[in-house]
């Protein structure tokens, strides 16, 4: 699912950077690219903490996930 039209970021991508480390504002922000006012429409970096909560979910999964 796309959860920003503007840089065709899914929400993978996000989930992916989150189980990386990849949780704060500012650093998913500028690794997403959403912080560009040229190539951006600006509601999603308005909306920057939906993206934390969906990193920082995947991250807390993969952190007590019991690998087999
Ligand atoms: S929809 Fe994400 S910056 Fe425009």
């Amino acid at each position: 699912m796309y959860i920003c039209v503007c840089k065709g970021i899914k929400e993978l991508d996000v989930r992916t950077l989150g189980r990386e480390g990849i949780t704060c504002p500012k650093l998913l922000a500028s690794t997403l690219g959403i912080d560009d006012k040229n190539s951006c429409c600006g509601r999603c970096i308005k909306n920057v903490s939906n993206f934390v909560e969906i990193a920082f979910d995947e991250h807390s999964r993969s952190k007590f996930s019991v690998k087999a």
